[in-house]
């Protein structure tokens, strides 16, 4: 990898012994050969500029419309895009989560088209990528009919899940149902169901289209959170909570549901999105699965910068299902779409198919950079009478470059990329202090 390192592949850092270490302890719980580490391996500390010396909240205002569990950094996508692609070229990411490869590629000057099948992260990434001024933005949304009366929309509201109504204000949640429809007038959310087409834009053009997406990015961001704008009672921003959860705690510490006007909340969320500026490159978000991308992409991505679920460490469907009601969608018909599996053999396929997929997609020499964390799985086996807890260290970067060499790249190199544990968000069966140990980016060439 020339331009990238600036020491030679095989010198290692002490973070990168440690962790084969730890992986030579359990290797009595792994079956496969594919533990083994093959491939070179450096740390990101090693990189020429890396972007581990920039603070976690470099980058455009943009960036920052919603938090979502499981995203990268700005500067670790903004690293790649500009030593591994030029102005105009084409970069993908196929698993776009909340736009930051898609976004990040437009603002370098290059076309950014990010894939996912959450429909809010379609949203985020088509809000980011589309070219909205603030200004000529508001006069759309101050011209739509919001109705603050919950006895004016008692049909729109009567079709809401008392799950739902544990967040939010009677006044706010009439203005969000209404808000809705008129944003629907634009275009369409989740009208459109996933046995319709595998794939689909939700994008129609049109100016009033995009403005209507625009802010509905802007809302998911308000949806649910703590701050001043956030439309619901106290909670996460990053992910959507449990409702009765949420009910108990806010009737333990007598937590009110806030009244808010929605359009005046948009609105200053949006001047301070736009701090930096709107973004002024179009790029494309597109809701559909990495596993089958779209024919028209044969060969025409200059770069893929991408970052794959890493088995169930995070549950994107549960983890936004606020937002995905919003748009209109169940989050369990959300679950269904996404590769969310324990299973080591369902999750290589499933890699198999997007990596082929992307093969195809790439034009010949292109890079691609796939940014995996390590997961150590639990689990319980019996023999006889006796119950055996196992630990299982799944290095996901293994995987991926096993599958990647399968669907014909070269692996050129794996990047162990550090991270404090207590900086990731982990669920399922990971704990807190286990999960997540490091990220790792597997470095493939067509
Ligand atoms: C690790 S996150 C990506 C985060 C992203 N890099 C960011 O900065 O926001 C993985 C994403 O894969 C998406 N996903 C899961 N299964 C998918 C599939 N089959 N096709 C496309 N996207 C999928 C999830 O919704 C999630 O947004």
């Amino acid at each position: 990898m020339p331009a990238l390192l600036n020491r030679k592949p095989e010198q290692r850092s002490q973070k990168a012994k440690k962790s084969s270490r730890v992986n030579a302890a359990l290797a009595k719980y792994l079956s496969t050969d594919i533990w083994q580490e093959s491939w070179p391996t450096t740390s990101s500390y090693t990189l020429i500029d890396t972007w581990k010396n920039e603070k976690r909240n470099w980058g455009h205002s943009l960036h920052s419309m919603a938090s979502r569990s499981g995203s990268f950094p700005p500067a670790l996508a903004d690293y790649f895009i500009q030593r591994f692609s030029k102005p105009g070229d084409t970069v993908l990411d196929p698993f776009s989560g909340k736009g930051t490869t898609a976004l990040q590629a437009c603002l370098g000057g290059r076309i950014g088209i990010g894939v996912d099948v959450a429909p809010e992260a379609y949203a985020l990434t088509a809000a980011k990528t589309i070219c909205v001024e603030h200004n000529l933005a508001v006069k759309y949304l101050r011209q739509l009919k919001i109705n603050s009366d919950p006895r004016k929309c008692a049909a729109l509201l009567k079709e809401v899940p008392d799950n739902v109504k544990v967040f939010y204000h009677d006044s706010v949640l009439a203005q969000l149902v209404s808000l809705r429809e008129e944003l629907a007038k634009d275009f369409s959310i989740g009208y459109l169901s996933y046995d319709e087409a595998p794939y689909f834009e939700l994008r129609k053009p049109g100016t009033r289209a995009q403005y209507a997406q625009y802010w509905l990015g802007v809302l998911i961001g308000i949806l649910h959170g703590s701050s001043e704008l956030s439309l619901s009672v106290a909670c996460s921003h990053s992910f959507s909570m449990a409702p009765g959860y949420v009910r108990k705690y806010s009737a333990e510490h007598g937590l009110e549901k806030p009244d808010r006007d929605v359009i005046e909340c948009l609105i200053k969320r949006s001047e301070k999105l736009q701090t930096d500026g709107a973004n002024t490159r179009p790029g494309r978000a597109i809701l559909g699965s990495a596993m089958k991308l779209p024919a028209a992409l044969t060969e025409t991505v200059d770069l893929m910068v991408t970052s794959p679920p890493y088995f169930t460490a995070q549950t994107y469907a549960w983890d936004n299902w606020l937002r995905e009601w919003f748009m209109g969608f169940d989050f369990k018909d959300v679950r269904k779409q996404t590769l969310h599996t324990a299973v080591v053999d369902k999750y290589s396929e499933g890699m198999y198919q997007h990596l082929a997929e992307a093969y195809r997609v790439l034009k010949p020499g292109a890079w691609a950079f796939v940014v995996v964390g390590d997961v150590i799985k639990k689990s319980i086996t019996k023999l006889g009478k006796e119950k055996t807890k196992v630990e299982e260290l799944i290095i996901t970067a293994n995987i991926i470059a096993t599958e990647a060499e399968r669907a014909g790249f070269k692996v050129e190199m794996i990047i162990n990329d550090d991270i404090p544990p207590t900086s990731r968000y982990n669920s399922s069966f990971l704990k807190q202090d286990q999960g997540l140990k490091l990220d790792r980016i597997v470095c493939l060439r067509k």
